[in-house]
């Protein structure tokens, strides 16, 4: 049955990756660069400090802008995985286009890690998780947390060009179902699942922001509990740390702005589905 009208606190949903500002200075080493269709998936070794094995899917590390090196605005960079080995040393994945120019830097300083991740159910509790190209990111993380509490995950991935599905294999292999679509068709392809499964009961969700938006809308369509990434990675996230307001997005109705680097960037669904009205 769908859990329509179930509060969160009924899926024992926690607020997770206690925001960390101001934001610690990382010197990142660029230890592996691995090719992945459009991406490449770098390893990036990090002096240990506790706050990486507190760090969750949906924090995030800001790359400063650096216009010698071809990046005249600083960039999101969701964080893909923590590997915390107290002989082998604390490494941080991340996720970026093929041929970036952090993927030749031998040494970088990032911001991070930074902002509230997705809160994992305290019991486990069949999941949907909705995606769109790169910000699948903290998703796939996620998905492998989920199954590691023994949640059902299922995944409906989108991308305009095929190519732009960052290593769908790796989630089959963990997700009771893949559906691929594409961004226009993102939305419909939730809402047809969430039909087809009732017992989803949370739907956690990145993209860009109307793909965000039309996600959590078809998830309280559904009567699901939805959570979103409010980041978006087609747009420069100058600080990371709440000071600029570049990331601010109208909630509650337009009556109030979030600063989504700063209270979220993990926040419920029915913040911005409310928004737009
Ligand atoms: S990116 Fe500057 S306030 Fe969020």
């Amino acid at each position: 049955m769908p859990v329509a009208g179930t509060p969160d606190e009924a899926l024992g949903m926690t607020r997770a990756g206690t925001a960390t500002h101001p934001s610690p200075v990382v010197e990142a080493q660029v230890m592996l660069t691995r090719a992945s269709g459009a991406y490449d998936v770098l390893s990036l070794s990090v002096p240990p400090a506790p706050m990486w094995e507190r760090t969750r899917p949906g924090q995030f590390l800001v790359l400063p802008g650096d216009p010698a090196r071809g990046r005249t605005l600083p960039s999101l960079l969701w964080v893909a995985g923590v590997s915390v080995d107290r002989i082998h040393g604390t490494t941080v994945d991340v996720v970026v286009p093929a041929g970036h120019p952090l993927g030749a830097a031998q040494e970088q300083r990032l911001l991070g890690p930074l902002g509230r991740g997705f809160g994992l159910p305290a019991e486990p509790v069949p999941a949907l998780v909705a995606g769109h190209e790169a910000a699948v990111t903290p998703l796939r993380w996620l998905v492998s947390q989920l199954r590691d509490r023994g949640s059902r995950v299922d995944a409906v991935l989108s991308a305009d060009d095929p190519d732009r599905h960052l290593e769908v294999g790796a989630l089959r292999r963990q997700a009771a179902s893949v559906v691929l679509t594409t961004g226009a068709h993102l939305e419909r392809a939730v809402t047809d699942r969430l039909d087809a499964e009732p017992e989803l009961a949370v739907v956690f969700a990145a993209g860009s922001r109307p793909q965000v938006r039309a996600v959590a809308a078809a998830a309280r369509r559904a009567g699901r509990a939805v959570r979103v990434a409010a980041l978006d990675l087609a747009e420069p996230v100058l600080c990371g740390t709440g000071i600029c307001g570049q990331c601010d997005v109208p909630v509650d109705g337009g009556a109030r702005m979030l600063r989504a680097c700063l209270e979220g960037p993990v926040v419920p669904g029915e913040w911005l589905v409310d928004a737009a009205g």
